[in-house]
């Protein structure tokens, strides 16, 4: 059920917008509350006066409403939706959504929006197969939102092929299902590590590495959208968590980082350490730059960072769960193993780096995940939003064999 549930319901111009219709209808008796936002375009299709019928609300169109010209505020509309599902999407709205355009009322409530959105495309098979088209898809997909892939069948055109909208039931049906799943970690407390730490040699040098924090990020948001309470503690990254359960604690170095982690796993259900901790820091901070001064090859003598992940393992309970990741280049599954079995872990997660992966500051990456009981499982090459939907499966299995 969608009871209370606040939906902005998009509807773009094709001529799945007559389905739309019956979407509204459906979510509405399913408890929701609709605003719908349509395109132009749109109204070629269906027409407003049924659409507010049917919701019992006013249907927004552009930034102006009424005679005098109301200004619809679209940030509030975006902050507004517990939800946003775009339905159908064609390939214009999904192009500018993609790419951060905004030439209509409903891509600027898009981009004002903190909620998850949905997108249902609809479009010819030619364009939907299109690479441009793809390449948005897989752009959206990357920043979070949800695809409701087509449907195959006659199209408009007459083709017969992949590209319809997805019928009103099975959009329902998807959209009920994300809200169950909303509920699945209530009540958890999940830690989460991210990003790289930083070793200062002087006051402006420092030993990192490459690390951009995407994979850590994306798991806290995929936790807090089931609903689990998010402890984020990350190194110096170039993003921001979005979703409101989350509280984010920013560190520098590895013995900072050690310090909230060990403080924040007491209150956890969960742990899963994402962070690329710098293994090394330097044994001696100088206080002043180091001049370089003299011919001589200048040495700093480096000693092992502390391993939060292997500390959280010996002092975890019974009931937590811990879990960390593997970046190997080599003998990855062996070295997996080994890291799973020393530093007491309930799954790791294996990344392979090699040239077809390389995981650092991209938005896509490939896993393997080891549980305690020596199963594998692997997945396919995917976004990093996407792969933390896979994480937060295992994890939610852990919590449910428990
Ligand atoms: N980790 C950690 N503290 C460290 C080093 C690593 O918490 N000082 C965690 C990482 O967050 C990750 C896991 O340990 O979850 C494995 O990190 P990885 O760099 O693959 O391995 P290391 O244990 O550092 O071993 P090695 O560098 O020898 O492969």
């Amino acid at each position: 059920m969608l009871f209370q549930k606040k939906i902005v319901l998009g509807i773009t111009g094709s001529i799945a917008a007559y389905k739309s219709v019956l979407l509204a209808r459906l979510l509405a008796r399913a408890g929701a509350e609709v605003k719908v936002v349509i395109t132009a375009s749109a109204r070629d299709f269906v027409t407003p006066l049924s659409l507010s019928t049917l919701t019992k609300n006013q249907v927004f169109s552009s930034f102006t409403t009424g005679e005098d010209g109301e200004w619809v505020n679209h940030v509030e509309l975006g902050m507004w939706a517990d939800l946003i599902l775009i339905a159908p999407a064609s390939a214009n709205t999904i192009g500018s959504c993609a790419n951060g355009l905004c030439h209509n009322l409903l891509q600027a409530v898009y981009l004002s929006a903190r909620c998850p959105v949905f997108f249902a495309p609809a479009m010819d098979l030619d364009m939907w197969k299109h690479i441009a088209v793809q390449a948005n898809i897989g752009k959206l997909r990357s920043y979070g939102n949800y695809i409701i892939d087509p449907g195959t069948g006659e199209l408009a055109s007459g083709l017969v092929g992949e590209g319809r909208m997805a019928e009103p039931e099975t959009i329902l049906e998807i959209i009920e299902d994300f809200f169950s799943m909303g509920r699945q970690m209530n009540g958890r407390r999940v830690l989460v590590t991210a990003g790289p730490t930083r070793e200062a040699i002087d006051p402006v040098r420092f030993i990192s590495n490459y690390s951009s924090g995407k994979m850590g990020f994306s798991i806290a948001e995929e936790l807090a959208n089931r609903g689990a309470t998010v402890s984020l503690i990350s190194g110096p990254v170039d993003i921001r968590p979005t979703h409101p359960g989350i509280s984010w604690i920013k560190v520098n170095s590895a013995e900072e980082m050690l310090k909230a982690a060990e403080q924040e796993f007491q209150k956890s259900d969960a742990a899963i350490l994402c962070a690329a901790v710098a293994d090394f820091q330097p044994t001696k901070y100088e206080e002043q730059k180091i001049k370089k001064e003299g011919e001589q090859p200048h040495t700093i003598e480096l000693k092992k960072t502390p391993d939060i992940l292997a500390k959280l393992g010996q002092i975890k309970s019974e009931s937590q769960i811990l879990a960390g990741f593997a970046l190997e280049t080599n003998s990855g599954r062996d070295n997996a193993m080994k890291k799973l079995k020393n530093k007491n872990l309930d799954f790791i997660v294996l990344n392979q780096l090699s040239e077809t992966n390389q995981i650092f500051g991209s938005d896509q990456n490939q896993i393997e995940i080891l549980d305690s009981k020596g199963e594998w499982k692997t997945f396919a090459q995917n976004s990093k939003a996407m792969l933390a939907k896979d994480i937060a499966d295992q994890l939610n299995s852990c919590f449910t064999n428990a």
